[in-house]
């Protein structure tokens, strides 16, 4: 089986098996670098790291359109659910199947406001996803922390880490965090969207393959890999 992953732009990605697809924090209405429109995505699942507008994004519309569930921790998923979307709302340490395949919440370090009324709905997750035969690990939004390591022990075929800085781990700590994770591909995001998080992302690729030997692929705004 293989699965293709598609980079919509910032921390948005889409992830398609066997004729389903899967959604992750799609922010695309007011990103500037999105590559794809809400009505365009056709989700059996949207899932969120966190409650930040830049990962949120267009998930209640979608949900209310296609009926996909919203996946998200607890405080979040019923607080979008209030919103008018389906959701499916769980917590760290929890795994939640979904059409195709299932996704395990597990932790990252950040924080997790709504700014519309500027209130906090829960905290942050990572993603570690099972589709199309593959496992996958979307860190979300976090900083570098040593339970990466326990992560990596699901086996990971792909590690989708944010490398922007200032309000994540920049390209230092990240060559850590993929040290840790050990998976057989990274692929960067949260980063050049804004010019606070702009960095080299090819930089980072190199030193990744210089001093972890791990393959980095550095996917333009709207590419895709399968694997
Ligand atoms: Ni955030
Ligand atoms: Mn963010």
């Amino acid at each position: 089986m293989a699965v293709t992953v598609r980079f919509l732009g910032h921390a948005a990605f889409a992830l398609e098996a066997e004729g389903k697809q899967v959604v992750i924090d799609p922010f695309l209405t007011g990103n500037p670098m999105a590559a794809a429109k809400p009505e365009d995505l056709n989700p059996v699942a949207i899932l969120l790291t966190h409650a930040h507008d830049d990962h949120v994004g267009d998930s209640v519309a979608i949900s209310k359109r296609t009926g996909a569930p919203i996946i998200a921790t607890f405080e979040l998923g019923t607080y979008l659910a209030r919103q008018g979307a389906e959701t499916i709302a769980a917590n760290h340490g929890g795994t939640v199947t979904f059409d195709g395949g299932s996704v395990k919440l597990v932790p990252a370090w950040h924080t997790s406001s709504h700014t519309e009324q500027f209130l906090a709905p829960g905290v942050p997750a990572g993603l570690v996803v099972r589709f199309g035969g593959k496992t996958m690990y979307f860190a979300g939004d976090t900083c570098l922390f040593g339970d990466m390591a326990l992560i990596g022990e699901e086996g990971l075929d792909l590690a989708v880490v944010p490398i922007g800085d200032f309000y994540t781990m920049g390209p230092a700590d990240a060559v850590k965090a993929v040290k840790l994770l050990k998976p057989s591909v990274v692929i960067p995001c949260h980063y050049n969207t804004f010019p606070v998080i702009e960095v080299d992302a090819q930089a980072f690729a190199k030193k990744l393959m210089r001093e972890a030997g791990i393959d980095c692929t550095v996917l333009a705004v709207g590419e895709s890999i399968s694997f």
